[in-house]
Formats: structure tokens, sequence, C-alpha cells
């Protein structure tokens, strides 16, 4: 059993991160400021601390708990939300995580986890499937903040500091995500729900690569003891198109409202997919849901949700 502090576990991935983690048996602890996160979704098996990862506060609390390992999934994770207030994205992303490396360092923490973004660090690539050779070229703040937050990682672990893992998370779906993060299938879930049309940009033949949640909590498992100072692509290899994913929704809902359609937007990216042979190699990881019974179990949370009673969180504030 280890001690293990996950920053961002009141958000949709850190919290099945949680989840999996005192299955385990690990002891936890969360922090995170509510930005996007919710209390809700804290397990109460964690000892929770509502601190900023930026605080003072914070680091005087790894010097006291002294985790062995800290798993770092907080941050400002919109591209539109960097390209309109970078600072903010580069107070959050780049300093918090030199606030959270400079104490681990002190705390002597054995190993940091850190969630990036395999679909911002790289930029456009003409080289398809993408693999972790492929050079940073990223094209918004918030992708620059995650390249900055490895290199700063892999600063510190050369320098003193703990070992780490990256991870390059795909799009990640599934329970938890709020509509605010405007990803595309929570967003195209909740319209339809809502008995309201999609919108589909561009000609809705833009691809990327999805992986479900489970997944990407299982590779934050594997890399307790696996992978030092390496960094992986997490995603599930297939690209899958925005009118695929309307279709598999209109099918798996039974929600027959027609799309609407708009035009390109600024970013978007037409053909998105990963190797994730590295991570099978030596994580020995590899996802394990497929895309359409990922879809189904998303759709069948929120249906639970709303036949509940209960509103789909649109932003930290609901
Ligand atoms: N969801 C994806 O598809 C995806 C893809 C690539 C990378 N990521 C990364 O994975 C991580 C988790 O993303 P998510 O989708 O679960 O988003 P999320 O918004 O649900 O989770 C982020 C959490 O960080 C917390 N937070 C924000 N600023 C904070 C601060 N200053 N101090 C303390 N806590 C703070 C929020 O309250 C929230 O709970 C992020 O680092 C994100 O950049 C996500």
């Amino acid at each position: 059993m280890s001690k293990i502090l996950v920053t961002g576990g009141a958000g949709f991935i850190g919290s099945h991160i949680v989840d999996r983690y005192l299955a385990l048996g690990h002891d936890v602890i969360v922090v995170d400021n509510l930005a996007t996160g919710a209390r809700e979704n804290v397990n109460p098996g964690a000892r929770f601390f509502p601190l900023d990862v930026c605080a003072p506060d914070f680091a005087r609390l790894i010097l006291q708990e002294r985790p062995e390992v800290i798993n770092h999934h907080a941050a400002q994770t919109m591209v539109r939300v960097s390209t309109e207030q970078p600072a903010y994205d580069a107070q959050v992303n780049v300093l918090g995580i030199l606030n959270l490396l400079q104490a681990a360092a002190r705390a002597g923490v054995r190993k940091m986890i850190f969630a990036s973004s395999g679909g911002t660090v790289y930029g456009t690539c003409r080289c398809l499937p993408i693999s972790e050779t492929e050079p940073f070229a990223p094209e918004s703040p918030y992708g620059i903040s995650k390249a900055a937050g490895e290199h700063y990682l892999r600063y510190y672990a050369a320098n003193g500091g703990p070992c780490y893992t990256v991870l390059r998370y795909a799009n990640i779906i599934g329970p938890r995500d709020t509509v605010s993060s405007e990803h595309v299938i929570t967003v195209f879930i909740h319209r339809l729900l809502a008995g309201q049309p999609p919108v589909i940009h561009w000609d809705g033949e833009q691809a990327k690569d999805y992986l479900y949640v489970d997944d990407a909590v299982e590779a934050n498992v594997l890399a307790l003891d696996h992978g030092d100072n390496q960094a992986y692509n997490i995603g599930s290899g297939r690209p899958i198109s925005v009118n695929a994913i309307y279709r598999l929704l209109v099918e798996i809902t039974g929600i027959r409202i027609p799309a609407e359609h708009g035009p390109k937007r600024a970013g978007d990216v037409r053909l998105f997919y990963f190797d994730c042979s590295k991570a099978a190699r030596e994580l020995g990881w590899q996802p394990q849901v497929p895309f359409e019974e990922a879809v189904a179990r998303t759709v069948a949370w929120y249906r639970a949700r709303c036949d509940s009673g209960a509103a789909i969180r649109v932003s930290a504030k609901d």
C-alpha cells in the first residue's frame, strides 16, 4: 500500500483514478480547488484538501504528508480558455507544477505521474499514427503549458527530484465529464437527452482518437510501478469521425434529432490518432473497452442521472 496524493481528484479523470487507487488499498489524499471539479466526485475514502496547486499551503501539505507518489491531474484543461487567458493557463499549469515539484523534491516524493495531452503537445502531425518520437510543436497556450510541465518533470528527475511517468492522453470519455469541458461526445449526449440538435462543425469527417476513462485509469495504475522517466501515448489508436459519433449516439439513445451544421472552427484538426505500442511494450497497457461500448456506458450514466432527477453538470457552479 502506498500513500498517493492525487491533484484534480474532484475532476472527471482524477476522481476515477482516486476510486481505483482506493479499491487497490492505497492511502489516497485529494487536492482540488473545485475550479471545474465537484465535491460529490471525491470518494469519501480519500482525505480531501480544497487547495489551489499554486498555493504555499499546497507545498506545505506535501511536506507534511510526504506521499510516496503524486499523481498530477489538476489543470486548466481547455484550449479555448488558454487562448483567451494564456496567463491564467500558465499560472495553473506551469506555476502549479513548479510549486508541486519544488515541494516534492524537498519531501522526498519517489514518483510523479503527470496527465499530459497527446492531442496538443505534438501540434499538427503529418506522420500518423503519432508516436512519442514526434517532436513537440504545440499550437495553443494549453499545449505549450503541458509541454512545459513535461520539461520541468525531466529537469527535476535529473536534479534530485522524483522520477516521473508522463501519460499523453487522447480524448478521454466517460461518466463525470461535464458539458463545460466542450468535449464533443459529452456535448452531443447532453443535447440529445435535452431534445436539442447537436451541431456538427466542418463536414463532420474530421476524426480523433477517443479512449474510455477506465482504460486511462489503468495506465495510472501501471505507472505506479513501471515506466520511470518515460512518456507514453494513451489512446485507442483508432480515429472516429464526428459524423460516426453522431450516428452512434442516435442509435444508442434512439433519439432521432437531425444534427445542425456549422463552419470549421479555428484549430479543428482533420485526422489525429496515436501509436500506443510503447505503452503496450513497457507498461503492459492496452485499451480494453471498445469505442461503441465506451459510448454506451457513458450514455447509460447520463441517462441514470437524468432519471434520478440529478441534473447533468454543465460547469463547476451547477
Ligand atoms: N479529458 C481529456 O480528454 C484530457 C485529455 C488530455 C489531457 N487531460 C488532462 O487530464 C487532467 C484531468 O482532466 P479532466 O478532463 O479530468 O478535467 P477536469 O476539469 O474534470 O479536472 C481538472 C481538475 O483540476 C482541478 N483544478 C483546476 N485548477 C486547479 C488548481 N489551480 N488547483 C487545484 N485544482 C485545480 C479542477 O477543479 C478539476 O477537478 C488535466 O490535467 C487535463 O489537462 C485530459
